[in-house]
Protein backbone atom coordinates (compact mmCIF):
# COMPACT_ATOMS: atom_id res chain seq x y z
CA UNK A 1 0.00 0.00 0.00
CA UNK A 2 2.70 2.04 1.17
CA UNK A 3 4.89 1.31 -1.89
CA UNK A 4 1.79 2.28 -4.47
CA UNK A 5 1.19 5.68 -2.62
CA UNK A 6 4.87 6.61 -3.43
CA UNK A 7 4.89 5.43 -7.25
CA UNK A 8 1.78 7.04 -7.57
CA UNK A 9 3.49 9.78 -6.38
CA UNK A 10 6.39 9.36 -8.64
CA UNK A 11 4.19 9.05 -11.10
CA UNK A 12 2.75 12.53 -10.46
CA UNK A 13 5.68 14.33 -10.08
CA UNK A 14 7.02 12.67 -13.13
CA UNK A 15 4.02 14.60 -14.66
CA UNK A 16 3.80 17.11 -13.47
CA UNK A 17 7.58 17.89 -13.26
CA UNK A 18 8.01 18.47 -9.35
CA UNK A 19 9.87 16.51 -7.28
CA UNK A 20 9.85 14.64 -3.80
CA UNK A 21 12.38 17.69 -2.53
CA UNK A 22 9.74 20.14 -3.70
CA UNK A 23 10.94 22.80 -6.80
CA UNK A 24 13.01 22.15 -9.41
CA UNK A 25 15.35 18.96 -8.70
CA UNK A 26 18.80 19.20 -8.49
CA UNK A 27 19.39 16.81 -10.67
CA UNK A 28 16.53 18.00 -13.26
CA UNK A 29 19.01 21.74 -13.08
CA UNK A 30 21.74 20.10 -14.52
CA UNK A 31 24.22 21.28 -12.14
CA UNK A 32 27.56 20.19 -12.94
CA UNK A 33 31.21 21.17 -11.86
CA UNK A 34 32.95 21.56 -15.03
CA UNK A 35 30.28 24.29 -16.20
CA UNK A 36 28.87 25.67 -13.34
CA UNK A 37 30.92 24.89 -9.63
CA UNK A 38 34.38 25.22 -10.96
CA UNK A 39 33.93 29.06 -12.23
CA UNK A 40 32.57 29.93 -8.82
CA UNK A 41 35.08 28.30 -7.05
CA UNK A 42 38.70 28.68 -9.13
CA UNK A 43 37.39 32.34 -9.37
CA UNK A 44 36.26 33.31 -5.36
CA UNK A 45 38.68 30.36 -3.54
CA UNK A 46 41.56 28.94 -5.42
CA UNK A 47 43.69 32.65 -4.86
CA UNK A 48 43.74 31.19 -1.12
CA UNK A 49 43.09 27.57 -1.26
CA UNK A 50 46.00 26.49 -3.41
CA UNK A 51 49.66 25.82 -2.44
CA UNK A 52 51.65 28.22 -0.53
CA UNK A 53 48.81 30.24 0.32
CA UNK A 54 46.95 31.19 3.69
CA UNK A 55 44.42 28.56 3.23
CA UNK A 56 44.95 25.29 4.94
CA UNK A 57 43.99 22.96 1.62
CA UNK A 58 43.94 23.26 -2.04
CA UNK A 59 40.45 23.67 -3.85
CA UNK A 60 41.88 23.20 -7.70
CA UNK A 61 40.10 20.62 -9.36
CA UNK A 62 36.82 18.20 -9.19
CA UNK A 63 38.48 16.04 -6.36
CA UNK A 64 39.71 18.63 -4.42
CA UNK A 65 36.23 20.55 -3.88
CA UNK A 66 34.31 17.10 -3.97
CA UNK A 67 36.25 15.62 -0.93
CA UNK A 68 34.79 18.78 0.78
CA UNK A 69 31.92 19.49 -0.89
CA UNK A 70 29.25 19.49 2.15
CA UNK A 71 31.26 21.48 4.46
CA UNK A 72 31.99 23.96 1.13
CA UNK A 73 28.21 24.36 0.96
CA UNK A 74 27.42 24.88 4.90
CA UNK A 75 30.65 27.98 4.61
CA UNK A 76 29.34 29.24 1.68
CA UNK A 77 26.10 29.47 2.85
CA UNK A 78 26.59 31.21 5.86
CA UNK A 79 29.10 33.12 4.41
CA UNK A 80 32.29 31.63 6.27
CA UNK A 81 34.15 31.85 3.31
CA UNK A 82 35.31 33.61 1.25
CA UNK A 83 36.17 35.45 4.60
CA UNK A 84 34.99 39.18 3.98
CA UNK A 85 33.86 40.52 7.24
CA UNK A 86 32.43 43.99 6.19
CA UNK A 87 28.88 44.26 5.92
CA UNK A 88 27.68 46.11 2.45
CA UNK A 89 26.99 49.33 3.76
CA UNK A 90 26.49 53.31 1.93
CA UNK A 91 29.75 52.30 0.21
CA UNK A 92 30.85 49.84 -2.21
CA UNK A 93 34.11 47.56 -1.76
CA UNK A 94 36.37 47.15 -4.66
CA UNK A 95 37.44 43.20 -4.87
CA UNK A 96 34.78 42.32 -2.57
CA UNK A 97 35.17 38.96 -2.07
CA UNK A 98 30.91 38.05 -1.70
CA UNK A 99 29.42 35.04 -3.56
CA UNK A 100 25.59 36.17 -4.91
CA UNK A 101 22.72 34.49 -3.10
CA UNK A 102 22.78 32.69 -6.64
CA UNK A 103 26.37 31.04 -6.89
CA UNK A 104 25.75 30.18 -2.97
CA UNK A 105 22.58 28.20 -4.02
CA UNK A 106 24.19 26.63 -7.05
CA UNK A 107 26.49 25.00 -4.85
CA UNK A 108 23.91 23.67 -2.70
CA UNK A 109 22.05 22.59 -5.53
CA UNK A 110 25.83 20.62 -6.76
CA UNK A 111 25.68 18.98 -3.54
CA UNK A 112 22.28 18.05 -3.09
CA UNK A 113 22.49 16.44 -6.85
CA UNK A 114 25.40 14.15 -5.15
CA UNK A 115 28.09 16.17 -7.05
CA UNK A 116 28.44 15.24 -10.61
CA UNK A 117 31.56 16.69 -12.59
CA UNK A 118 30.00 17.10 -15.69
CA UNK A 119 31.62 17.03 -18.97
CA UNK A 120 35.32 17.83 -18.22
CA UNK A 121 35.88 18.83 -21.60
CA UNK A 122 33.91 21.97 -21.07
CA UNK A 123 35.83 22.82 -17.73
CA UNK A 124 36.00 26.33 -16.84
CA UNK A 125 39.47 27.51 -17.03
CA UNK A 126 41.62 28.11 -13.81
CA UNK A 127 42.91 32.14 -13.89
CA UNK A 128 46.73 32.51 -13.73
CA UNK A 129 47.57 33.14 -10.06
CA UNK A 130 51.24 34.07 -9.58
CA UNK A 131 53.08 31.89 -7.01
CA UNK A 132 53.14 33.71 -3.71
CA UNK A 133 52.04 36.91 -5.33
CA UNK A 134 48.30 37.84 -4.99
CA UNK A 135 48.91 41.29 -7.04
CA UNK A 136 51.44 39.39 -9.72
CA UNK A 137 55.07 39.33 -10.12
CA UNK A 138 56.40 42.58 -7.54
CA UNK A 139 59.41 45.14 -9.15
CA UNK A 140 61.62 44.40 -6.41
CA UNK A 141 61.41 41.66 -4.23
CA UNK A 142 63.75 41.52 -0.95
CA UNK A 143 64.02 38.79 2.30
CA UNK A 144 64.98 39.17 5.93
CA UNK A 145 69.02 38.38 5.84
CA UNK A 146 68.69 35.29 8.35
CA UNK A 147 65.54 33.87 9.86
CA UNK A 148 64.84 35.32 13.19
CA UNK A 149 63.88 32.17 16.00
CA UNK A 150 60.54 32.21 17.82
CA UNK A 151 60.43 29.94 21.14
CA UNK A 152 57.66 27.37 21.34
CA UNK A 153 56.44 29.68 23.87
CA UNK A 154 56.80 32.95 26.70
CA UNK A 155 55.48 36.34 25.74
CA UNK A 156 54.90 37.88 22.44
CA UNK A 157 57.73 39.43 20.81
CA UNK A 158 58.58 42.92 19.00
CA UNK A 159 61.34 43.06 16.55
CA UNK A 160 62.75 45.56 13.86
CA UNK A 161 64.47 44.20 10.76
CA UNK A 162 66.28 46.61 8.67
CA UNK A 163 66.40 45.24 4.77
CA UNK A 164 68.48 47.28 2.61
CA UNK A 165 66.94 47.84 -0.89
CA UNK A 166 69.65 49.35 -2.69
CA UNK A 167 67.79 52.02 -4.46
CA UNK A 168 69.82 53.94 -7.18
CA UNK A 169 66.73 56.38 -7.36
CA UNK A 170 63.95 57.92 -5.28
CA UNK A 171 61.10 55.74 -6.18
CA UNK A 172 57.12 55.82 -5.89
CA UNK A 173 55.34 52.47 -3.99
CA UNK A 174 52.06 51.83 -4.94
CA UNK A 175 51.75 48.51 -3.11
CA UNK A 176 53.51 46.24 -1.06
CA UNK A 177 53.11 42.59 -0.35
CA UNK A 178 54.05 40.75 2.73
CA UNK A 179 54.53 36.65 2.38
CA UNK A 180 55.12 35.52 6.03
CA UNK A 181 57.40 32.26 6.56
CA UNK A 182 55.41 30.76 9.17
CA UNK A 183 52.34 32.46 8.87
CA UNK A 184 51.51 31.08 12.64
CA UNK A 185 53.51 32.93 14.62
CA UNK A 186 53.30 36.64 12.65
CA UNK A 187 50.88 38.98 14.35
CA UNK A 188 51.15 41.77 11.74
CA UNK A 189 54.18 43.42 10.69
CA UNK A 190 54.56 47.01 10.08
CA UNK A 191 56.50 48.69 7.45
CA UNK A 192 58.83 51.78 6.94
CA UNK A 193 61.48 52.99 5.48
CA UNK A 194 64.95 54.85 6.97
CA UNK A 195 67.32 56.98 4.57
CA UNK A 196 69.47 57.64 7.64
CA UNK A 197 71.37 54.47 8.05
CA UNK A 198 70.32 54.60 10.95
CA UNK A 199 68.19 51.12 11.38
CA UNK A 200 70.68 48.99 9.57
CA UNK A 201 73.27 50.34 12.31
CA UNK A 202 70.96 49.14 14.86
CA UNK A 203 70.36 46.27 12.85
CA UNK A 204 74.28 44.94 12.85
CA UNK A 205 74.95 46.26 15.93
CA UNK A 206 72.53 43.29 17.50
CA UNK A 207 74.15 40.13 17.50
CA UNK A 208 70.99 38.50 17.20
CA UNK A 209 68.75 39.43 13.58
CA UNK A 210 67.07 42.59 13.45
CA UNK A 211 66.73 44.59 16.89
CA UNK A 212 64.64 45.15 19.74
CA UNK A 213 61.86 47.87 20.03
CA UNK A 214 58.46 48.32 18.57
CA UNK A 215 57.17 50.47 15.99
CA UNK A 216 60.35 51.08 13.92
CA UNK A 217 62.49 51.03 17.05
CA UNK A 218 62.06 54.05 18.09
CA UNK A 219 63.44 56.32 15.34
CA UNK A 220 62.28 59.36 14.76
CA UNK A 221 60.67 60.04 18.22
CA UNK A 222 58.42 62.84 17.09
CA UNK A 223 56.64 60.79 14.69
CA UNK A 224 55.12 58.91 16.96
CA UNK A 225 51.99 59.89 15.55
CA UNK A 226 52.94 59.03 12.02
CA UNK A 227 54.48 56.02 13.12
CA UNK A 228 51.39 54.51 15.29
CA UNK A 229 48.62 55.19 12.26
CA UNK A 230 48.07 58.97 12.48
CA UNK A 231 49.33 59.43 9.48
CA UNK A 232 50.03 56.20 7.62
CA UNK A 233 51.57 56.33 4.73
CA UNK A 234 51.37 60.23 4.46
CA UNK A 235 54.92 61.53 4.88
CA UNK A 236 55.78 64.14 2.62
CA UNK A 237 58.04 63.77 0.59
CA UNK A 238 61.77 64.43 2.08
CA UNK A 239 61.11 63.01 5.37
CA UNK A 240 64.23 60.86 6.12
CA UNK A 241 61.79 57.97 7.91
CA UNK A 242 57.73 57.25 6.95
CA UNK A 243 56.01 55.09 7.20
CA UNK A 244 54.84 52.56 4.17
CA UNK A 245 51.55 50.70 5.79
CA UNK A 246 51.59 47.51 7.09
CA UNK A 247 50.33 43.91 6.62
CA UNK A 248 48.26 41.58 9.63
CA UNK A 249 46.79 38.16 10.11
CA UNK A 250 44.37 37.65 6.70
CA UNK A 251 45.44 40.81 5.05
CA UNK A 252 46.15 41.22 1.29
CA UNK A 253 48.17 43.65 -0.64
CA UNK A 254 45.79 46.32 -1.70
CA UNK A 255 47.19 49.04 -4.75
CA UNK A 256 46.57 52.20 -3.75
CA UNK A 257 44.10 54.13 -6.36
CA UNK A 258 45.60 56.00 -9.48
CA UNK A 259 47.47 58.52 -8.08
CA UNK A 260 48.63 57.96 -5.02
CA UNK A 261 51.82 55.99 -4.09
CA UNK A 262 54.02 55.97 -1.00
CA UNK A 263 57.49 58.02 -1.13
CA UNK A 264 60.96 56.17 -0.58
CA UNK A 265 63.65 57.96 -1.32
CA UNK A 266 67.17 56.25 -2.52
CA UNK A 267 69.54 54.46 -0.50
CA UNK A 268 66.48 54.09 1.80
CA UNK A 269 66.35 50.70 4.27
CA UNK A 270 62.95 49.03 4.88
CA UNK A 271 62.05 48.37 7.79
CA UNK A 272 59.95 45.31 8.92
CA UNK A 273 58.58 45.86 12.56
CA UNK A 274 57.25 42.91 13.65
CA UNK A 275 54.85 41.52 16.40
CA UNK A 276 55.23 37.32 17.03
CA UNK A 277 53.49 35.70 19.17
CA UNK A 278 54.58 32.16 19.50
CA UNK A 279 52.47 29.35 18.35
CA UNK A 280 53.56 26.41 20.61
CA UNK A 281 56.01 25.13 18.50
CA UNK A 282 59.99 26.79 18.03
CA UNK A 283 59.78 28.45 14.12
CA UNK A 284 62.32 30.07 12.45
CA UNK A 285 60.48 33.49 10.34
CA UNK A 286 61.97 34.69 7.31
CA UNK A 287 59.43 37.47 5.83
CA UNK A 288 59.44 38.17 1.59
CA UNK A 289 58.44 41.63 0.75
CA UNK A 290 57.43 42.69 -2.84
CA UNK A 291 57.41 46.29 -3.89
CA UNK A 292 55.26 47.71 -6.43
CA UNK A 293 56.75 51.13 -7.97
CA UNK A 294 54.58 53.44 -9.49
CA UNK A 295 55.89 54.68 -13.35
CA UNK A 296 54.97 58.56 -12.20
CA UNK A 297 54.96 60.41 -9.06
CA UNK A 298 51.63 60.50 -7.57
CA UNK A 299 49.64 63.46 -8.02
CA UNK A 300 48.12 63.44 -4.80
CA UNK A 301 48.84 62.94 -1.18
CA UNK A 302 46.69 60.97 1.51
CA UNK A 303 46.50 60.57 4.48
CA UNK A 304 44.98 58.21 7.66
CA UNK A 305 42.40 59.32 10.16
CA UNK A 306 42.46 56.70 13.05
CA UNK A 307 39.67 57.22 15.19
CA UNK A 308 40.36 56.60 18.29
CA UNK A 309 44.10 57.69 17.83
CA UNK A 310 47.03 55.46 18.54
CA UNK A 311 44.79 52.17 18.73
CA UNK A 312 42.92 53.53 21.47
CA UNK A 313 45.68 53.72 23.96
CA UNK A 314 44.39 56.54 26.07
CA UNK A 315 40.74 55.49 26.28
CA UNK A 316 41.10 54.14 29.08
CA UNK A 317 40.07 50.90 27.88
CA UNK A 318 39.49 48.52 30.79
CA UNK A 319 37.24 45.43 30.08
CA UNK A 320 35.96 43.88 32.99
CA UNK A 321 35.93 39.92 33.03
CA UNK A 322 32.18 38.56 31.84
CA UNK A 323 31.45 42.30 29.83
CA UNK A 324 29.78 40.95 26.71
CA UNK A 325 29.24 44.79 25.28
CA UNK A 326 31.95 46.95 26.21
CA UNK A 327 32.38 49.86 24.20
CA UNK A 328 34.72 52.83 23.33
CA UNK A 329 34.13 55.67 21.07
CA UNK A 330 35.19 58.45 19.76
CA UNK A 331 34.49 61.78 16.45
CA UNK A 332 36.06 63.49 14.57
CA UNK A 333 34.55 66.73 12.68
CA UNK A 334 36.63 66.82 9.31
CA UNK A 335 37.66 70.55 8.89
CA UNK A 336 37.91 70.36 5.44
CA UNK A 337 36.27 68.89 2.08
CA UNK A 338 37.90 65.20 1.76
CA UNK A 339 37.46 62.53 -0.69
CA UNK A 340 37.43 58.92 1.14
CA UNK A 341 39.25 55.96 0.13
CA UNK A 342 39.38 52.95 2.25
CA UNK A 343 38.87 51.66 6.12
CA UNK A 344 40.56 49.44 8.10
CA UNK A 345 39.77 48.01 11.41
CA UNK A 346 42.06 46.65 14.27
CA UNK A 347 41.33 45.00 17.57
CA UNK A 348 42.35 41.53 18.91
CA UNK A 349 40.52 38.60 19.97
CA UNK A 350 37.52 40.28 22.12
CA UNK A 351 37.15 42.78 19.21
CA UNK A 352 33.11 42.15 18.71
CA UNK A 353 31.65 45.16 16.21
CA UNK A 354 33.41 47.75 14.71
CA UNK A 355 31.88 50.74 12.92
CA UNK A 356 32.55 54.17 11.23
CA UNK A 357 29.99 56.51 10.19
CA UNK A 358 30.16 59.81 8.62
CA UNK A 359 27.37 62.04 10.09
CA UNK A 360 27.34 64.74 7.07
CA UNK A 361 26.68 68.24 7.83
CA UNK A 362 22.80 67.94 6.12
CA UNK A 363 22.01 65.48 8.35
CA UNK A 364 22.57 62.17 6.33
CA UNK A 365 24.71 59.05 7.82
CA UNK A 366 26.63 57.06 5.66
CA UNK A 367 28.11 54.10 7.13
CA UNK A 368 31.98 53.80 6.07
CA UNK A 369 32.53 50.46 7.42
CA UNK A 370 30.80 48.14 8.98
CA UNK A 371 31.89 44.72 11.09
CA UNK A 372 29.65 43.20 12.68
CA UNK A 373 31.17 39.91 13.82
CA UNK A 374 34.87 41.09 14.07
CA UNK A 375 37.70 38.41 13.59
CA UNK A 376 41.02 38.72 15.11
CA UNK A 377 42.21 36.19 11.46
CA UNK A 378 40.95 38.68 8.76
CA UNK A 379 42.02 42.24 9.57
CA UNK A 380 41.49 43.45 5.81
CA UNK A 381 42.30 46.56 4.42
CA UNK A 382 39.24 47.46 2.99
CA UNK A 383 39.68 49.76 -0.17
CA UNK A 384 36.06 52.13 -1.68
CA UNK A 385 35.21 51.02 -5.50
CA UNK A 386 35.10 54.98 -6.06
CA UNK A 387 35.84 57.81 -3.80
CA UNK A 388 33.60 58.78 -0.88
CA UNK A 389 33.02 62.65 -1.47
CA UNK A 390 32.90 63.81 2.93
CA UNK A 391 32.39 67.60 3.05
CA UNK A 392 33.74 69.54 5.64
CA UNK A 393 31.82 69.78 8.70
CA UNK A 394 31.38 65.78 8.42
CA UNK A 395 31.37 64.44 11.97
CA UNK A 396 33.01 60.62 12.02
CA UNK A 397 32.26 58.77 14.49
CA UNK A 398 34.19 55.17 15.37
CA UNK A 399 32.83 52.65 18.19
CA UNK A 400 34.02 49.46 18.74
CA UNK A 401 32.91 47.49 21.35
CA UNK A 402 34.05 43.71 23.17
CA UNK A 403 32.99 40.57 24.61
CA UNK A 404 34.87 39.33 27.34
CA UNK A 405 32.68 36.32 28.34
CA UNK A 406 32.83 32.26 26.98
CA UNK A 407 29.96 32.83 24.81
CA UNK A 408 33.08 34.62 22.84
CA UNK A 409 34.41 31.41 20.81
CA UNK A 410 37.59 33.42 20.09
CA UNK A 411 38.22 34.61 23.66
CA UNK A 412 41.49 33.10 24.53
CA UNK A 413 41.26 33.04 28.37
CA UNK A 414 38.67 30.68 29.85
CA UNK A 415 37.64 31.61 32.42
CA UNK A 416 37.81 35.02 31.41
CA UNK A 417 40.02 38.24 32.80
CA UNK A 418 40.10 41.47 32.80
CA UNK A 419 41.38 42.65 30.07
CA UNK A 420 43.30 46.38 29.29
CA UNK A 421 44.60 48.27 26.69
CA UNK A 422 47.99 46.62 25.33
CA UNK A 423 50.31 45.22 22.49
CA UNK A 424 50.02 41.75 23.55
CA UNK A 425 47.80 39.75 21.20
CA UNK A 426 45.68 39.02 24.49
CA UNK A 427 45.25 42.36 25.82
CA UNK A 428 43.86 44.73 23.78
CA UNK A 429 43.11 47.67 21.27
CA UNK A 430 40.44 49.05 19.34
CA UNK A 431 40.58 51.59 16.24
CA UNK A 432 39.56 52.65 12.69
CA UNK A 433 41.49 54.26 10.39
CA UNK A 434 39.76 56.17 7.36
CA UNK A 435 41.76 56.50 4.44
CA UNK A 436 41.64 60.11 2.45
CA UNK A 437 42.73 62.68 0.50
CA UNK A 438 41.56 66.52 0.65
CA UNK A 439 39.24 67.76 -1.60
CA UNK A 440 41.36 70.29 -2.47
CA UNK A 441 44.75 69.58 -2.38
CA UNK A 442 46.24 72.80 -0.64
CA UNK A 443 43.73 71.62 2.24
CA UNK A 444 45.75 69.10 3.43
CA UNK A 445 47.72 70.78 5.83
CA UNK A 446 44.75 71.78 7.63
CA UNK A 447 43.20 68.29 7.75
CA UNK A 448 46.64 67.39 8.99
CA UNK A 449 46.86 70.01 11.60
CA UNK A 450 43.30 69.52 12.44
CA UNK A 451 44.12 65.40 13.24
CA UNK A 452 47.05 66.28 15.36
CA UNK A 453 44.98 69.05 17.93
CA UNK A 454 42.61 65.78 18.29
CA UNK A 455 45.54 63.55 19.46
CA UNK A 456 46.90 65.65 21.14
CA UNK A 457 43.51 66.08 22.77
CA UNK A 458 43.20 62.87 23.42
CA UNK A 459 46.56 62.60 25.11
CA UNK A 460 45.85 65.54 27.50
CA UNK A 461 42.47 64.28 28.46
CA UNK A 462 43.80 60.82 28.61
CA UNK A 463 41.85 58.09 31.27
CA UNK A 464 44.92 55.72 30.92
CA UNK A 465 48.48 55.71 30.01
CA UNK A 466 49.51 52.24 29.12
CA UNK A 467 53.18 50.90 29.52
CA UNK A 468 54.21 50.82 26.07
CA UNK A 469 56.29 47.51 27.04
CA UNK A 470 53.52 45.37 29.19
CA UNK A 471 53.70 41.88 27.71
CA UNK A 472 51.08 39.29 28.34
CA UNK A 473 50.83 37.47 31.23
C1 LIG B 1 41.33 35.20 1.33
C2 LIG B 1 41.63 33.83 1.37
C3 LIG B 1 40.52 32.80 1.23
C4 LIG B 1 39.53 32.76 0.29
C5 LIG B 1 39.31 33.72 -0.87
C6 LIG B 1 38.74 31.60 0.59
N1 LIG B 1 39.25 30.95 1.67
FE1 LIG B 1 38.49 29.25 2.52
N2 LIG B 1 39.88 29.41 4.00
C7 LIG B 1 40.89 30.32 4.08
C8 LIG B 1 41.66 30.08 5.28
C9 LIG B 1 42.89 30.88 5.73
C10 LIG B 1 41.06 29.01 5.95
C11 LIG B 1 41.48 28.37 7.28
C12 LIG B 1 41.17 29.26 8.43
C13 LIG B 1 39.71 29.56 8.58
O1 LIG B 1 38.91 28.61 8.61
O2 LIG B 1 39.39 30.75 8.68
C14 LIG B 1 39.94 28.60 5.12
C15 LIG B 1 39.08 27.57 5.44
C16 LIG B 1 38.10 27.05 4.60
C17 LIG B 1 37.29 25.90 4.88
C18 LIG B 1 37.34 25.07 6.15
C19 LIG B 1 36.38 25.71 7.12
C20 LIG B 1 36.25 24.93 8.41
O3 LIG B 1 35.41 25.37 9.21
O4 LIG B 1 36.96 23.95 8.59
C21 LIG B 1 36.47 25.70 3.80
C22 LIG B 1 35.47 24.58 3.59
C23 LIG B 1 36.77 26.77 2.86
N3 LIG B 1 37.75 27.58 3.38
C24 LIG B 1 36.15 26.94 1.64
C25 LIG B 1 36.28 28.06 0.86
C26 LIG B 1 35.48 28.33 -0.31
C27 LIG B 1 34.42 27.38 -0.86
C28 LIG B 1 35.87 29.52 -0.79
C29 LIG B 1 35.32 30.27 -1.98
C30 LIG B 1 33.90 30.38 -2.09
C31 LIG B 1 36.95 30.01 0.06
N4 LIG B 1 37.15 29.10 1.06
C32 LIG B 1 37.63 31.22 -0.15
C33 LIG B 1 41.16 31.31 3.16
C34 LIG B 1 40.33 31.65 2.10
Amino acid sequence: MKNRFLISFCLLAAVFGFSLSGGISAQDSGVNFAEHVAPIIFNNCTSCHRPGEAAPFSLMNYADVKRRGKLIATVTESRQMPPWKADQGDVEFKNERRLTAAQIDTIKQWVAAGMPEGNSARMSPMPKFQDGWQLGKPDLIVKMGEGFKVPADGPDIYRNFAIPLNLSEDRWVKAIAFLPGVRAVVHHSLFFYDSTGDALKQDKADPQPGYAGQMGGGLGGGTLQSLLGGNRGAQPRGAAFGSLGGWAVGGQARELPDGLAYFVPKGSALILSTHFHPSGKPETETSTIGLYFADKPPTKAFTGIQLPPLFGMFEGLDIPAGADDYAIEDSFVLPVDVKAFGAGAHAHYLGKTMKLTGTLPNGQVKTLLNINDWDFAWQDQYQFKDYVTLPKGTRLHVRVTYDNTVANPRNPRNPPHRVVWGEGSFDEMGSISLLVVAANEGELPILRQAYSEHLRSAFQNRKSLPNLLRRDD
